[in-house]
This record gives structure tokens, C-alpha cells and sequence, in this order.
């Protein structure tokens, strides 16, 4: 068959060696495609001073469909050090790929599914009455908005007198900030529009629907943050009364959310958030099904296709020279499912995950986090699995 070409972006440090061994074990299941390299990340900063080349874009705008393993960021400074000389007069800003990516081609859609796996050492226990442990079973699906927010780049440092002067006009920045020298000054936006943020509750609300989850959480700050969170709370409300009036509708404050979700993470099931609020939740729930080698994301564009699929870790460069890779490949094999889903490869998407969940379960193959060691080099000396190892066990499962 193979009539289906997945544009593969390994980027940075681990981002390779995950991607390689999720190929290996997409191919034992029996999922045909062919695969072109897309370059992205640090790389190619230092050498064309762009982390995010054209023909990388031309490549996802063709095929619609990229595997990403990560990238690495570095401060201004660094960045600027580390670009190649002949560019360092250029005036060259780093920014980040990634964020470049969802911008570019809208993907406005982010998932970022936590589920408990059963038998995984690393899984969320407390204390319940009569101190006996618990380890509530936690299956939550957070959508991010991708694209707008604190993430839409709208910044300034020492604003331009037009901006200054349209800040003016508000009294609560007369008030709070009217004082302050304009070159002191730094401001970042956070815009919300009504499109966007009707996309990602919709999003929210048909995924609940699909799969009978009984709530979905706006979890923003509409007590402090009146306008943009204020808005997605009372889209969230409309909508729900209008479509999905089966599904319970709740609202949390981002700082309590961070607070419950160590309390009763069994009680959520959909949540939904603005950009940095939604990257904020996500990494807390992945912290109780074992962090980040398990926390894995879809980011898509309904309208156009593209779709990019990624583990939420980062490139973790000083483990990328270890002569063994150590590192966990379960979140970028189990972002690599969210991709098969996405394409109607459901049949296969489920083998895979049953393969992890079983290696999991079984508990004879842990990486070295399963393992609970320090991440060093000799980590697979002592006992811990490797990524090759771990992909293996998967493989032999299916
Ligand atoms: C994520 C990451 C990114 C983000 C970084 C790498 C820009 O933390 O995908 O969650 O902040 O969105
Ligand atoms: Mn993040």
C-alpha cells in the first residue's frame, strides 16, 4: 500500500532516538508509509539562522502529517552565541519552532490525553482515610488552545508610543502602571479570540461526547482574568446549554486545579484552557501517570488536515550523547497512536496501545525512570531498560 508519506521531524537530542525507535514500532504493526525528513530545530538555527526552514514547511503543507520528537531552546544570549558568524550580523531572533509550527499552519487544536496505566510504578497514590493508600485511576483529556494567548507573540519591551498611548486610555493602566518610565515597561498580550476559542471548546465538548466522558472543565480564571477568561467560561456555557446539555460543565481556577488534581484527579474527565493554562494543567496531570516519558499530544487543524504529533518532552540534550539511549519512548510511541487515530488507522492505533499497556502491566522491562534511578549513563548497567530495549518489549508484545 504505502500511498501515505509522514513527514518525520526528529529536531533535537532525544527528539532522534525516540523518533527512530516509534518507527520501529509502528512498522512492526503492521503501518505502512513512506517517511521524508523534515528539518527542524537548533541545528539548523546555528547553521541558516532559521530553527524552522521553508522547505520544512513546504513539506508538512504537501503531506499533511509529521511525527515530531523535540527541540532544544536556548535564552537570547546563547542563542545568538552559538549562530554560525557569518549570520551574527543579520539581526537574527531565535523563536521557538515549535510555537512557530502551530502558528503557521493553525494548529489551533491540541490534545493531550493522561491516562493511568495499570502496574506503572510511577503512578499517583495518596493517602486516603485510615491511611491506607490509594491510587485513583485517572483518565483525562486536556484540550489546549494552541495558537493565541500569552503564546501569540503580540510583546514589547519600551512599547512604541502608539501602543503606550493606547495603554493610556485604559484607567486600570494609568493606575497601576502610569508611574512607570515607558522603557521600563514590558508587555506581553493575551488575546482570545471568540473563533479560536469556540473551536477549542467545541473540540472539547464532541470529544467528551465521543467518548462519554461525563464533565468538561473550563479551567482558566475568569475571577481575575474578566475578559479572556471571563469569555471562553461564558462561551463554554452557551455551548454547553445549546449542544451538549448530557455533559456536566464545570469551572476551575487554574491555581485550584493545581491543587485538586493531587486531591481527586478521578473526578475530572475533559478539561479545557487557554494556551498557558492549558500547557500548565497538561504537565500537572502527566505528572500522575508518570511524567513526561508517557505525556503525549496531537496538535491539529480540522479545516486543512495537518496535524503534528509529539511527545511533551523536551530534546533532554544532556542525555542525548550517552553511548546507550536511556531515555522512556512510550510518549512519542503513544503520540505516534494519537497520529494513527487521526488518520482512521484506529485498528492499528489500538494494538500499539494495547502492546505498551501490557509491557507496563508485566513490569519486566522499565526504563529508568519506570526504574526510579537518577538518569545517568549507567543506568542500563544497573538493571533499567533501555529506549531500544524498551521498544523491543513493545514490539515483541505485538
Ligand atoms: C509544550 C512545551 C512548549 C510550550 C515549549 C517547548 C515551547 O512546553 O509543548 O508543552 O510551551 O508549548
Ligand atoms: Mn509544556
Amino acid at each position: 500500500m504505502a500511498n501515505r508519506t509522514i513527514v518525520k521531524m526528529p529536531g533535537d537530542g532525544i527528539g532522534k532516538v525516540v523518533l527512530e525507535e516509534t518507527l520501529r514500532v509502528l512498522d512492526s504493526a503492521g503501518f505502512e508509509a513512506d517517511y521524508v525528513e523534515g528539518d527542524i530545530g537548533w541545528e539548523f538555527w546555528k547553521t541558516e539562522g532559521n530553527p524552522l526552514p521553508q522547505r520544512t514547511l513546504d513539506l508538512l503543507e504537501e503531506h499533511k502529517i509529521a511525527l515530531f520528537g523535540a527541540i532544544t531552546s536556548k535564552p537570547k544570549d546563547e542563542a545568538f552565541d552559538e549562530l554560525s558568524s557569518d549570520l551574527q550580523e543579520k539581526g537574527l531572533v531565535y523563536s521557538s519552532p515549535i510555537v512557530g509550527l502551530r502558528q503557521h499552519f493553525g494548529l489551533d487544536i491540541c490534545l493531550r490525553p493522561c491516562r493511568t496505566y495499570t502496574g506503572n510504578p510511577l503512578n499517583f497514590i495518596r493517602r486516603g482515610v485510615g491511611d491506607v493508600i490509594d491510587e485513583p485511576e485517572v483518565d483525562v483529556a486536556i484540550f489546549r488552545q494552541n495558537t493565541e494567548g500569552l503564546y501569540g507573540g503580540v510583546e514589547w519591551s519600551d512599547p512604541p508610543p502608539q501602543v503606550y498611548d493606547a495603554l493610556m486610555t485604559h484607567p486600570k493602566f494609568q493606575q497601576n502602571f502610569g508611574d512607570s518610565p515607558k522603557e521600563e515597561i514590558s508587555v506581553s498580550t493575551r488575546i482570545f479570540t471568540k473563533n479560536a476559542t469556540e473551536r477549542i471548546l467545541r473540540a472539547a465538548f464532541e470529544h467528551a461526547k465521543k467518548y462519554s466522558y461525563k464533565s468538561v472543565t473550563v479551567c482558566e480564571k475568569p475571577n481575575v482574568i474578566r475578559e479572556t477568561s471571563g469569555m471562553m467560561y461564558k462561551m463554554a456555557q452557551e455551548i454547553q446549554k445549546a449542544d451538549f446539555s448530557d455533559i456536566a460543565l464545570w469551572n476551575t481556577n487554574i491555581d485550584a486545579q493545581m491543587m485538586w488534581l493531587t486531591k481527586n484527579p478521578e473526578n475530572y474527565g475533559v478539561i479545557v484552557a487557554g494556551n498557558m493554562f492549558g500547557d500548565i494543567v497538561s504537565d500537572g496531570f502527566a505528572g500522575l501517570i508518570g511524567g513526561l516519558g508517557f505525556a503525549c499530544s496531537a496538535q491539529y487543524n480540522p479545516e486543512t488536515g495537518v496535524g503534528v504529533f509529539e511527545p511533551t518532552h523536551g530534546s533532554a540534550p544532556k542525555y542525548a550523547d550517552y553511548p546507550v539511549s536511556i531515555v522512556n519512548p512510550i510518549a512519542m510511541v503513544e503520540s505516534a497512536c494519537m497520529m494513527l487515530d487521526f488518520i482512521d488507522e484506529q485498528d492499528i492505533a489500538s494494538k500499539i496501545r494495547k502492546a505498551v499497556a501490557d509491557v507496563v502491566a508485566e513490569g519486566k522491562i522499565r526504563t529508568y525512570d519506570m526504574a526510579k534511578m537518577r538518569g545517568k549513563a549507567d543506568v542500563v548497567e544497573n538493571g533499567a531498560a533501555s529506549t531500544s530495549q524498551m521498544a523491543n518489549a513493545i514490539i515483541e508484545k505485538l
